[in-house]
């Protein structure tokens, strides 16, 4: 366990993630940041109350400033606002970019130290004005997507296989969009390759699923995005750095020439443990992954050049 975690935004993402991170008991404290007064304490309080029932000590309260915050080992950024009617893609990505940049100051003034797990969208770009932002080392910036769109790469094939979750191995790598590359050939069951279980018609259906998992919870839910498996894979994340456990996950990491790309953040296998990024592992690509990895680093960039902050 560690001494303080903090989440910055206690909207869904950020309160599940909070109630999860005490559950799992990774930190002594844990402190919910959000602008809106009153919403991070109350939810920080009837998370306490939850304590003796499922039996954790992680000490939860909300905050609306940084002091609570000081020499946090981790923040966890979810802070962001949705789409509104009349803005454009472009106003939504300055307007989180505004917001990572603020709550970034922040973190760098008061947990100089810290290691960040960004997960407010456009995730990729995100990373980058938080690394910007706080100048830390790349070891210490880190962005939760590939976590979850594995999760529910695996979750789609364990449903057409009849079989458990638990022995799906995959990976998917790239941008947190469209473009994401879920890696077939190095998916496995129990290190039997999926190819020799699904034929390619069903395996091209999930990999479509996958790559609009998040707008197919979007549709359902109208008003907001999904939060449980997010914060679920957050959670996995901050769990690997506090306990040190040399997990190879999925996460959207700085490149310094790994993969012939440079000054990005994009989803790679990355070794996590207590000092955050300790490792990009490059694994071989097939010419046709390489090139969906490209594409997709070229879709991260675009909305960088339009950043105004
Ligand atoms: P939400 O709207 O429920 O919560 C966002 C919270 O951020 C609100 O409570 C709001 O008051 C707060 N906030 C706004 N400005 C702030 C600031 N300057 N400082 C502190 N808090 C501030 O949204 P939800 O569903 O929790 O999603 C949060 C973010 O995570 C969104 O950007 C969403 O797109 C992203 N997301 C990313 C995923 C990923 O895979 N990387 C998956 C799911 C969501
Ligand atoms: C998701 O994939 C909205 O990025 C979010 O569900």
């Amino acid at each position: 366990m560690v001494n303080l975690i903090t989440v910055v935004g206690a909207g869904n993402v950020g309160a599940t993630t909070a109630q999860r991170v005490a559950e799992k008991e990774l930190a002594r404290r844990v402190v919910m940041v959000d602008v809106v007064e009153g919403v991070p304490q109350g939810k920080g309080l009837d998370q306490w109350q939850s304590a003796p029932i499922e039996g954790f000590d992680s000490r939860i309260i909300g905050a609306n400033g940084y002091d609570e915050t000081a020499g946090s080992d981790i923040v966890i950024i979810t802070a962001g606002i949705a789409r509104k009617p009349g803005m454009s893609r472009d106003d939504l990505l300055n307007t989180n970019a505004g917001i990572v940049k603020q709550v970034s100051e922040q973190i760098a003034r008061t947990s100089p130290n810290a290691i960040i797990i960004v997960v407010s969208n456009p995730l990729d770009v995100m990373c980058y004005v938080a690394k910007k932002v706080t100048g830390f080392p790349r070891e210490r910036v880190i962005g939760m997507a590939g976590v979850l769109d594995t999760a529910r790469y695996r979750a789609f094939l364990a449903e057409a296989l009849d079989v458990s979750v638990r022995d799906i191995q995959a990976m998917v790598l790239g941008g947190h969009g469209d473009t994401m590359v879920p890696l077939i050939s190095y998916t496995t069951v129990s290190g039997i390759p999926v190819t020799q279980l699904l034929d390619r018609k069903t395996l091209d259906e999930i990999v479509d699923r996958t790559r609009n998992g998040g707008a197919e919870i979007v549709k359902y839910l109208k008003t907001g995005s999904a939060y449980y498996a997010p914060s679920s894979g957050a959670v996995q994340m901050a769990e690997a750095i506090v306990f040190d456990q040399k997990r190879v996950l999925p996460c959207a990491a700085w490149l310094q020439g790994e993969y012939g790309m440079s000054d990005i953040f994009l989803g790679v296998p990355v070794k996590l443990g207590r000092g955050g990024v300790e490792k990009v592992l490059e694994v071989e690509l097939t010419p046709k992954e390489r090139v969906d990895l490209g594409k997709s680093a070229e879709a991260v960039r675009e909305p960088i050049s339009k950043l105004t902050i």
